[in-house]
């Protein structure tokens, strides 16, 4: 028997009792007549004893053999220990040992496996399985389990049915580039690997599976960030017979039953908010709502007065800092230095300071008198003490800084706690984007997205302003989830395709199989899929999902540990008749 007990089980109650356990060697400390081992496991540590004189020799001269991440097997008595470590749940015992079995050596691990360990992260990488014994990545893993069992929960009770759909499937052009796999039977042909199901799910209410889910792997070659790995998960779901109001209230139950069951957190209200308030008001079509500094636009009250990049700005917008009028001339620099930073792109940030005197001061005094800043205050409904910070520029490319600038700001006021959380729903996102590069309309979430009816008319006349049965679930400036109502109208899909520049025969080529479906009554339908990793790493209060993954990738999208990806063997390609392009040797 390997063991009676868990490393986290034993507590003052088992005083006396004879136990088994077997796990890892976290540490040794060897006092000459005395000798403490830390055993630990998933469930925890528990303190191993001998001593000289008390123990047998042979059982001490094995203890002293063993180096870190050993795996032993112990015998011995629980007792009460002398010096309780009430850190840990198993601190008020130890275990005075009478019998050693080395299970396993282990080499010298590269870094330490402790919470605050020594190992760089590319390191940690390479050692994942090292990585994983820590704490905090345990944690992570094991928390993620428990989203996984609490969404299934939730869903089947709702009478949704897990079904699993295809990863090799039609490659498609829409929306990322996909990761393809050549076909060993069909020289020259390639599967795609799914950016999500979401095609399949739809012919699953055709087929009339009327409320399905999947917590399934989707795979995306593009560019990666700490919130995007090429292959993620999401809780993908799909329903018949529903309006946008009935996803909206069934995820945003499931949203409630999650955070309620594993945080102990229940919300007042999920806010909502049109694509547009949230553009113009935040700048972005994910705001974090944990905090104010709504945009206030100052076209009227700031152009006109001789000072030339307002006077030639499409818009001035400007955020209130409360309290910050007191920034020192080091602060408001580096403010200006962090918009001007290429990826913000702005030319320059102009402040006001409402002092708390009432006195105002500005950056740009020699064109407005204080009569003029005064009207701007009062517009901000600022309060002695408050700092405005304002920029200009072109309508899309001002809002996008300023929603760094009010980001950075909510970090810097400590407005962005990890602990505060702040659903939204943004809705009545727009169903086209225009490309300015390749000229033509995109689909904004993608091609299947049903217009709202009362806009279907605008397809032909101004296809911008056609808003889209279309959602996002946000959370403290995450998009959590995204998703639609479909079309499921034959007519309607076609006209979509032609809108986003497909002939009848690409579409057809493309979509052909999904179409064909809708020939064949097709139910009025829509769905939504949730970042299930992002939603992981929500609730363990970090921003990188890469370790709520237990193998994720780095962000050149290598696995470290397994060294992929990797050249494959000349007949390996030969078989697929793939010849490779010579690579020039550097
Ligand atoms: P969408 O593309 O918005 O919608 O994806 C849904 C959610 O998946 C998460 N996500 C990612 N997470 C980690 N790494 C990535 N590379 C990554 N890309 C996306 C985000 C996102 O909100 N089929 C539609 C859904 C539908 O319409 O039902 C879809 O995939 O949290």
């Amino acid at each position: 028997m390997f063991r009676t007990h868990t490393c986290g089980a034993l507590r003052l109650s088992d005083v006396g009792k004879e136990v088994v356990l077997s796990g890892w060697v976290q540490r040794i400390r060897d006092k000459g007549t005395l000798l403490w081992i830390d055993l630990r496991d998933r469930y925890g540590i528990t303190q191993l004893f001998l001593e000289t004189g008390l123990s047998d020799q042979k059982v001490i001269d094995k203890a002293r053999a063993l180096g870190r991440e050993y795996v032993i097997r112990v015998e011995g008595t629980v007792v009460e220990r002398e010096s309780k470590n009430p850190n840990i749940p198993t601190g008020e015992i130890e275990i005075r040992v009478t019998q050693i079995e080395q299970l396993n050596a282990s080499k010298t691990p590269p870094f330490t496996i402790e919470d605050n360990t020594d190992g760089g992260d590319e390191l940690r990488m390479k050692y994942r399985y090292l990585d994983l014994r820590r704490n905090s990545l345990k944690n992570n893993i094991m928390l993620r389990h428990k989203l996984a069992m609490q969404t299934r929960y939730y869903l089947d009770s709702q009478g949704f049915l897990e079904i699993e759909t295809p990863y090799l499937i039609k490659s498609t052009p829409e929306g990322a580039r996909d990761f393809v796999v050549p076909s060993r039977m069909n020289p020259g042909e390639f599967y795609a690997l799914p950016q999500s199901p979401q095609q399949y799910k739809q012919i699953l209410m055709v087929s009339g599976f009327d409320k399905y889910f999947q917590i399934v792997r989707c795979f995306r070659d593009e560019d990666l960030r700490a919130d995007r790995q090429p292959e993620f998960t999401q809780i993908d779901c799909e329903m018949s017979y529903i309006s946008q109001e009935d996803i909206l209230n069934t995820f945003e139950g499931m949203t409630r039953h999650l955070f309620n069951k594993i945080k102990g957190i229940t919300f007042d209200t999920f806010e909502r908010m049109d694509w547009h308030t949230a553009m113009k008001f935040y700048g972005s079509d994910k705001p974090d709502l944990r905090f104010g500094m709504a945009f206030v636009e100052l076209n009227d009250l700031a152009k006109g007065k001789g000072l030339g990049i307002f006077d030639e700005a499409e818009l001035i917008i400007g955020i209130k800092a409360e309290n910050c009028a007191e920034y020192t001339r080091k602060q408001l620099d580096a403010l200006t230095d962090f918009v001007k930073r290429p990826q913000i792109g702005a030319k320059g940030l102009v402040y006001v300071k409402y002092n708390t005197d009432g006195t105002i001061k500005s950056s740009v005094d020699k064109f407005y008198s204080p009569e003029d800043l005064k009207l701007w205050t009062d517009r901000f409904g600022a309060k002695p003490g408050d700092l405005l910070l304002i920029l200009s520029g072109n309508t899309d490319a001002v809002r996008k800084q300023m929603n760094e600038l009010r980001l950075e700001m909510g970090n810097q006021l400590g407005l962005r706690d990890p602990n505060v959380f702040k659903p939204l729903w943004v809705v009545d996102f727009p169903l086209l984007e225009w490309d300015k590069e390749t000229k033509r309309y995109y689909a904004m979430h993608h091609p299947f997205t049903s217009p709202k009816p009362e806009d279907i008319a605008l397809l032909e006349t101004n296809p911008e302003n056609v808003r889209a049965n279309a959602y996002d679930l946000v959370i403290n400036g995450v998009e959590i989830g995204g998703g639609s109502i479909r079309i499921h109208d034959r007519e309607l899909q076609r006209k979509m395709f032609s809108l986003l520049g497909f002939s009848d025969q690409e579409a057809q080529n493309q979509f052909g199989f999904l179409m064909d479906a809708f020939e064949y009554g097709a139910p009025p339908h829509g769905g939504i899929a949730l970042g299930f990793d992002r939603l992981v790493a929500m609730f363990g209060g970090q921003d990188s999902i890469r370790d709520f993954i237990a193998f994720p990738k780095n962000n050149a999208g290598r696995d470290m540990m397994a060294d992929s990806p990797s050249t494959i063997a000349t007949a390996q390609l030969d078989e697929l008749q793939i010849a490779l392009k010579a690579t020039k040797k550097e």
